[in-house]
């Protein structure tokens, strides 16, 4: 698949989200939303109403990443919502089968998301249930951390189960992801890019945007 960039309002202004995720709509193929509710992860962003209120403004789909304590509680209520995409962290999720499963249900595509040091080889008999694979290249709950370089083999792991399985489940990388990582990860086998500050800390986010693609493809 030809790689997709997933910019991440977790670096935008909050108090501007309509206006920032308009900056990247003719660039960008996604727009990443990273929910966090300080159990999970310490640290608190935004939940359903912000994203409701972003679903009626965005041009582009929601990439809606739950890093919250309950996600077979909430992300069903992401999908019905309108999200074109809900990741729920193997970590947290305690039916994650259903949990997916309600998340395609609802016509949204069904995203699983892997920590650092978890294991991909473990959730291998799930592949059929998912759209997506996340694969954190940083611990969650932050933006502007520095790429962990020991997920790469992971990714190549990752990428060998999806092939081996045969099915049609996307590749992708958050945390960390710029000019100076996104080819490494692209030649280990992610098809999918979500970068926060590497976009939204340049003067042009969209341009920023573009060069990544053109890396992720080279
Ligand atoms: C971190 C979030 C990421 C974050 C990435 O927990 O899941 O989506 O916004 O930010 P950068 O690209 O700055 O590492
Ligand atoms: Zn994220």
């Amino acid at each position: 698949m030809a790689p997709q960039i997933s910019p991440s309002i977790l670096s935008a202004d909050f108090a501007n989200l309509g206006a920032d995720v308009e900056r990247i709509a003719d660039a960008a193929d996604w727009v990443h939303v990273d929910v966090m509710d300080n159990h999970f992860v310490p640290n608190l962003t935004l939940g359903l109403p912000v994203v409701e209120a972003l679903l009626k403004s965005s041009r582009l789909p929601l990439d809606c990443h739950l890093m919250i304590e309950d996600p077979d509680r909430w992300a069903p209520a992401y999908a019905e919502a309108g999200a074109g995409s809900v990741t729920i962290h193997a970590e947290a999720a305690r039916a994650p089968v259903r949990t997916l499963r309600a998340i395609r249900a609802a016509g949204a595509r069904a995203s699983l998301g892997i920590n650092p040091g978890t294991a991909v080889e473990t959730y291998a008999d799930l592949l059929g249930e998912v759209d997506m694979l996340l694969l954190m290249t940083v611990e969650p709950g932050f933006g502007g951390q520095s790429f962990l370089d020991m997920v790469l083999p992971k990714v190549r792991r990752a990428r060998k189960l999806i092939r081996d399985a045969d099915k049609p489940v996307w590749l992708q990388v958050d945390g960390g992801v710029s000019a100076e990582t996104i080819e490494r990860c692209a030649e280990a086998g992610a098809d999918v890019f979500v970068a926060g500050s590497a976009v939204y800390g340049a003067d042009d986010p969209a341009e920023a945007v573009r060069k990544l693609r053109a890396q992720a493809e080279a």
